[in-house]
């Protein structure tokens, strides 16, 4: 599994409280990207009507997890689909698009080149209204940070807008993700939230 060992509920209702407080209805459709093995995605599949979750990740064993997941806790009648890509899904996702897509504790282990792709898919795919939520560590806690990844990107306010805006989104911060009851004890629990929405 992934995330810090003894954390998993905890960190799955944090996940779940941060779609809900920004609007994430039932009827909505979602898309995960970097799934892992459905820490977030078990909770928003329990909530969402039939068919209104995607999950994409890159890596085979969290694909595989996160289906196991679904066998588990019995929510194959929900008709989530997982998606195993290095594109976010796009040579699967057809004409899909999202009212919500939820980027995860994964903005900060992708480079410069590989965010921009995201948000190139996000821009593609976010309907008119909806909302790409997804998480930075807060710039002036970089120093702690660093020392849990080997590989980790420090992305700046500036930087996350300008790539934003090259594919016709806005982005705001929502504050820290403390508020959404991420556990207090937690290297990352100063990350900021992020909310891109289309430039109108
Ligand atoms: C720290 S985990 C977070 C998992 C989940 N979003 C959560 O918050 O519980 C990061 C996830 O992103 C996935 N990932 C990393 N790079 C990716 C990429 N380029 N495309 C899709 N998924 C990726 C990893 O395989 C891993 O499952």
């Amino acid at each position: 599994m992934i995330g810090p060992v003894g954390y998993w509920k905890k960190l799955q209702q944090y996940q779940f409280n941060v779609l809900k407080a920004n609007g994430l209805k039932p009827e909505h459709a979602l898309l995960d990207l970097g799934c892992g093995p459905l820490q977030g995605g078990i909770a928003f599949i329990r909530y969402l009507d039939v068919s209104r979750y995607t999950g994409v990740d890159i890596i085979p064993a969290n694909v595989d997890a996160a289906c196991q997941q679904i066998v588990l806790h019995r929510l194959g009648t929900k008709n989530p689909r997982i998606i195993h890509s290095g594109h976010f899904g796009e040579e699967t996702l057809g004409e899909a698009s999202f009212d919500f897509i939820f980027a995860s504790q994964i903005l900060y282990i992708l480079d410069e080149k590989t965010v921009s792709e995201m948000l190139a898919v996000v821009g593609r795919r976010l309907r008119p209204g909806g909302k790409f939520l997804g998480d930075i560590v807060n710039p002036e806690k970089h120093a702690t940070v660093s020392a849990l990844y080997a590989a980790y990107f420090p992305h700046s306010m500036e930087l996350i807008q300008r790539l934003a805006q090259a594919h016709g989104l806005q982005v705001r911060s929502l504050g820290e993700i403390l508020q959404y009851h991420y556990p207090a004890k937690l290297t990352l629990r100063q990350s900021l939230m992020l909310e891109f929405t289309r430039i109108s």
